[in-house]
């Protein structure tokens, strides 16, 4: 295409002035036409205008200050260890956190004595015995933490139809992650604003992509006590679940940033150490002269 192009009358003035080469000319043809064709693409499959109303994506999250968000940040675990109790305290009624096991939480939010202490708390069903009975033990540390509901079906009977889902990936699993957790959490207005209107049975909250969500507000100032005497207002109890939930999804977390600040140190330091091996392999070959020494005749 690029040669009958060329061949035709303009491109042949073009290329009668001396100035532009034959392979200029090519290359700019070259350029002209896969700009097109992409130009082309993009506007048969590119960026799709979608009809997308506030109602029915829901409100965006505002942005938060996390204080594990930075690269070198890691978890703030006395706020684990008060998402643990928020969780506990008023979450667990319905979610579950079916990933999570009591072991992990050692050391993490508590002492493996007080982790033991929680699990056992909750009954588990044992081995059969030899009648082929299985009867309750108290929980272990292997054990995973209890679920409200024995199934999907009991959990939908007891909302109203609506599934709690379960909480151990929530922060991974939602657009926005924590800054979406936290605004939903704290998003219920005392009234839903003039002019919206949602299902009955449901909870007006802007968050919630559609406006209404089955959950009603569950955070007021003062549900729990914090042993630690921080206050718990609903924005700090939303902030400490939040981070906990965090944790549930991202148990690494702490780890991985420590190992990536090893790694980009290291690499780095090759980086720099290969950079000057080359250029002391390469110097004598750069700066060396070949110099031409015609023959006396
Ligand atoms: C009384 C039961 C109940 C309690 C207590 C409760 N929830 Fe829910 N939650 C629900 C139900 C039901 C849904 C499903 C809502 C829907 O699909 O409309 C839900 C949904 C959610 C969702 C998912 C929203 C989405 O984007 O799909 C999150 C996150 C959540 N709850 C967090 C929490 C946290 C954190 C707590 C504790 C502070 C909590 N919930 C306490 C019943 C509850």
């Amino acid at each position: 295409m690029v040669n009958r192009l060329s061949g035709s009358p303009l491109f042949k003035r073009l290329a009668s002035s001396a100035a532009v080469s034959k392979s200029t000319r090519n290359a700019v043809l070259a350029t002209v036409a896969t700009g097109g064709l992409a130009a082309w693409y993009v506007n048969l499959y590119g960026n799709p205008i979608k009809a997308v109303t506030l109602a029915e994506h829901g409100l965006h999250p505002g942005e938060y200050p996390w204080s594990h968000k930075g690269w070198l940040d890691t978890f703030d675990h006395q706020s684990l260890r008060r998402g643990f109790q928020v969780y506990r305290e008023v979450c667990a009624a319905c979610h579950s956190l079916n990933l999570v096991a009591w072991r992990t939480l050692v050391g993490v939010t508590h002492t493996s004595d007080e982790v033991r202490a929680m699990a056992e708390e909750a009954e588990y069903d044992n081995e059969p015995n030899d009648e082929g009975e299985i009867e309750k033990r108290p929980g272990k540390l292997s054990d995973y933490i209890p679920a409200p509901y024995a199934n999907e079906q009991a959990a939908r009977a007891a909302n109203s139809g609506a599934l709690p889902p379960d909480l151990s990936l929530i922060v991974k699993a939602r657009h926005g992650a924590c800054d979406y957790i936290f605004s939903l959490l704290t998003g219920y207005p005392d009234d839903p604003p003039a002019g919206a209107t949602v299902a009955s049975g449901l909870n007006y909250n802007p968050y919630f992509p559609g406006g209404g969500i089955a959950m009603g507000r569950v955070l007021f100032d003062g549900l729990v006590e914090y042993e630690d005497g921080t206050p718990a207002t609903t924005s700090q109890m939303a902030k400490d679940v939040t981070t906990f939930l965090n944790w549930a999804a991202e148990p690494e977390h702490d780890v991985r940033k420590k190992t990536g600040l090893k790694v980009l140190i290291i690499t780095g330091s090759l980086w720099a150490l290969s950079l000057w091996v080359k250029r002391f392999k390469w110097t004598p070959v750069k700066t060396r002269r070949i110099v031409y020494k015609p023959p006396k005749l």
